[in-house]
């Protein structure tokens, strides 16, 4: 098959990659000549484990290619993404959508014999059908169906997540859609990933239903594990006990600073802009975008009431920026919101992050860059841990304490644990586990 994918972003290039391993002829289209030329180098916009050696094989197997015109990489596909940026409006939270209308009249002007146009990029219910009417104003003549087709990719693990996803939701009622959409993902067909085929509206809501739960089940254990904190419960066997039982399952209950990055922020308000919109509110997702975001910013009062309650004058020394780790994507991580709290209370901080400093410097002001996690906490008065990378997993402890000025650390991960960090004399503090008094 051929197939072009308009946008090379996280989910564009991902998805073209990933096709074109499954054997199929991909395109990718972009407008930002500077990203089609390094990626014809072979250079990647993003860091996302595995992609580069998949765009390197591919390009040199002549299934992968690259190019800033739109109409050059539509001939003879049967297939094109629309994977653009649907970024939230500013002030408002409805998504932004003139990137992905704008691509859609330029496919229309490039459509030569029956082809399927599939929306990959998070998009609200309605607007397939809204990229319909736009290429059928442009072509009238024009032999194609609009399809969602949404993902679910994590970013970090979204190769994997393509390769081997739980399913493949497919939303269009037309039959010759549906074909060419199958034999897209016939690879996955041998594995026996579920395929749900839907009407385009469903498939839509699918998308947002699904990160919304997900939001909401991070939100209800983050907030058991402040009432942990009250309670002196362990909010980490409070997830495993629930998690057990099958019908509540045990991923996405790991307690934390509150969620971020560029899908769960953005598609919780855009879902609760629809629903208000269309007159049936979900409140449940309007406290969840509320708490989250109360949640970000208490996590720096946390980081101070551990250093004293004040931490003017003091230097904390911060591990890891992005919002996760095995990213460096900044956008709407909680670190945005805890660094220039801890400046504004007028502490010193110092910070690293393996992959996300490049970013994280465009986007916090006041803080001093290092280079590695020990140099970062030397002299400090205190150690914040805001995102779980593998490297401060198995940090020396006996070197953390000597190169801090006071045994203080604040793991927002819950990556360590409690007993062994009092055993350790550590003042530890971490999220809905019982604080234990440091020893010796
Ligand atoms: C999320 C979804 O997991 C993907 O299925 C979806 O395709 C993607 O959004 C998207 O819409 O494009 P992603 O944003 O890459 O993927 O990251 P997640 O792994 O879902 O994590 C999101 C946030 O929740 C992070 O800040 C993470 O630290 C936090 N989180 C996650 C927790 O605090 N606790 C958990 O148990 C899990």
């Amino acid at each position: 098959m051929h197939v072009a994918v308009v946008g090379t972003g996280y989910v564009g290039l991902v998805s073209g990659a990933c096709f074109s391993e499954f054997g199929h002829h991909v395109t990718c289209v972009d407008k930002d000549e500077k990203k089609i030329e390094g990626l014809k180098q072979g250079e990647m916009p993003i860091y996302e484990p595995g992609l580069q050696k998949l765009v390197e094989n591919n390009a040199e197997a002549g299934r992968l290619k690259f190019t800033t015109d739109l109409a050059e990489a539509m001939k003879g596909a049967d297939a094109v993404f629309i994977a653009v940026g649907t970024p939230s409006r500013r002030g408002d939270g409805h998504a932004d959508l003139s990137f992905v209308y704008a691509a859609s009249e330029e496919i229309a002007h490039a459509i030569e014999g029956y082809t399927v146009v599939v929306t990959k990029s998070t998009v609200p219910v309605g607007t397939g059908a809204e990229v319909e009417k736009i290429i059928r104003d442009a072509r009238p003549d024009a032999d194609f169906d609009v399809v969602s087709n949404p993902e679910f990719l994590r970013e970090g693990a979204a190769i994997e997540d393509f390769m081997r996803p739980d399913r493949v939701v497919i939303g269009t009622d037309a039959e010759r859609a549906k074909e060419v959409m199958r034999e897209l993902y016939r690879p996955l067909y041998l594995i026996e990933t579920p395929i749900v085929f839907t009407k385009r509206q469903t498939s839509e809501l699918i998308k947002y239903a699904a990160n919304t739960f997900l939001a909401t089940k991070i939100t209800f254990i983050n907030e058991i594990a402040d009432l942990c904190e009250v309670l002196d419960a362990d909010v980490q066997d409070v997830a495993k006990g629930i998690g057990l039982d099958g019908r509540i399952g045990r991923k996405f209950l790991h307690a934390g600073p509150g969620y971020g990055g560029s899908c769960f922020p953005k598609d919780t308000l855009a879902l609760v802009r629809t629903a208000q919109d269309s007159g049936a509110p979900l409140r449940i997702v309007e406290t969840v975008v509320d708490i989250n975001a109360k949640r970000k910013k208490a996590m720096a009062q946390k980081i101070i009431a551990a250093c004293g309650g004040d931490v003017k004058g003091k230097v904390i020394a911060v591990l890891g920026l992005t919002f996760k780790p095995n990213t460096d994507d900044m956008r709407d991580s909680p670190s945005l919101d805890i660094v220039p709290a801890l400046v504004a209370a007028g502490a010193t901080v110092r910070a690293y992050d393996p992959e996300g400093m490049d970013e994280a410097r465009h986007m916090l002001s006041d803080v001093e860059w290092c280079k590695g996690a020990y140099e970062t906490m030397d002299g400090a008065d205190a150690l914040a841990i805001i995102t779980e990378w593998n490297e401060f997993r198995a940090l020396d402890l006996d070197r953390v304490k000597d190169l801090l000025k006071a045994p203080v650390m604040v793991d927002l991960r819950n990556i360590y644990n409690p007993q062994d960090m009092a055993d350790a004399g550590f003042e530890y503090t971490c999220i809905g586990r019982a604080k234990l008094a440091a020893e010796g």
